[in-house]
């Protein structure tokens, strides 16, 4: 695990910080979920409170076929991160080269400066070397800040870490202690509840959970897919007894029923997935009961990942009420399948 950020003096220093802004806009070009923005606030607040310190932010954003993929260019994002993190960003031309190192020289004091896209270079993806010594090049100090990225073995996150000397962002510690928590130091009864699609990425999670935890209750995709599949599982696992619909657009009512009845009993409960469909009316019946279960639940220690379960949360206006929000969704499941997280060193 990468040192502590709070642990060195920044004065003076010019510091790079990976964040996870890959972030979804709305139809007005608006940011639609907050919490990673909201994530990197603490360290940034830390960073520049520090005398003589400049503070550029380097991010991804979805997976632009090149530099010419101007929807996913990270000047979009400008005006909500700086409204977010409640400091003026600029944005550089590249995250490499003259547009950071000029950008850095004429930085005003309190100011940001938000690389371009990542993702413009195939390098970041490929976790080349000179790629990293180019990103790291113009500082003196790297904060990974991106915890919703540390499953990948990329640039940014990985070979940077061999060119500079690498700390740990502050939100990022919280969240590796708080998964711990969920993962190795279990309160029972504990309670898993996996959703969405892709089955083959969360069989790994669900064999990793089956040894520590009392029920893992399958829905959304993933339950429909293991079922076609006739994949087996031992008697902890439960896949839905019925479904909202022919399509298997949701769990149905009585798997509903028995699932919150466990969430209830519960000490702790992690949910990453939704359960159906949920963006499509009637189809978030399911998801819906369940984050009004887990709210439903103050005595248990709650922790919710995953893109859309969050969004879930928030339409519900839940996301309050659970003990943590993850920012990662792949790198949540990653982790608690204890599987090889590159970015945390
Ligand atoms: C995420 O949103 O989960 C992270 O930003 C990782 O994105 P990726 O799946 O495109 O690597």
């Amino acid at each position: 695990m990468l040192q502590d950020i709070r642990k060195i003096d920044l004065t003076d220093k010019r510091v790079i910080m990976r964040a996870d802004f890959n972030i979804t806009l709305d139809d007005q070009g608006d940011v639609k979920d907050r919490h990673k923005v909201e994530a990197a606030r603490a360290t940034v607040d830390y960073v520049l409170s520090h005398p003589g310190v400049t503070l550029a932010i380097m991010s991804h954003m979805g997976r632009p076929t090149g530099p010419d993929d101007k929807s996913f260019s990270l000047a979009h994002l400008r005006d909500d991160v700086s409204a977010i993190l409640d400091r003026p960003v600029r944005i550089a031309c590249d995250c490499i080269g003259v547009c950071v190192s000029g950008g850095i020289e004429d930085l005003p004091d309190g100011e940001i400066l938000l690389l371009e896209n990542l993702r413009y270079h195939d390098g970041e993806k490929g976790n080349d070397d000179y790629f990293a010594q180019q990103l790291a090049a113009p500082f003196d100090i790297y904060i990974n800040e991106a915890f919703s990225v540390c499953h990948r073995g990329h640039a940014s996150v990985d070979a940077i870490t061999r060119h500079i000397p690498s700390y740990a962002g502050i939100w990022l510690q919280g969240e590796v202690e708080t998964l711990t928590k969920v993962r190795d130091a279990v309160d029972q009864p504990a309670v898993a509840i996996i959703g969405g699609a892709k089955i083959e990425t969360k069989i790994p999670l669900i064999s990793a959970l089956e040894q520590t935890y009392s029920a893992v209750l399958v829905g959304g995709r993933t339950a429909v897919e293991a079922m076609d599949e006739s994949l087996v599982f031992s008697e902890k696992v439960m896949l839905p007894t019925d479904f909202a619909g022919a399509e298997k657009f949701d769990i149905g009512s009585e798997t509903v029923k028995d699932f919150v009845h466990r969430i209830a009993q519960a000490k702790t409960v992690i949910w990453n997935g939704p359960m159906g469909k949920f963006e499509e009316r009637p189809y978030d019946k399911g998801t819906v009961a369940i984050a009004r279960a887990i709210a439903d639940n103050p005595d248990a220690f709650s922790v919710v990942g995953g893109g859309e379960s969050v969004q879930a949360l928030r339409q519900t206006g839940l996301q309050n009420h659970v003990s943590f929000v993850s920012t990662g969704g792949g790198a949540m499941l990653a982790f608690l399948a204890n599987e090889n997280m590159p970015g945390l060193g």
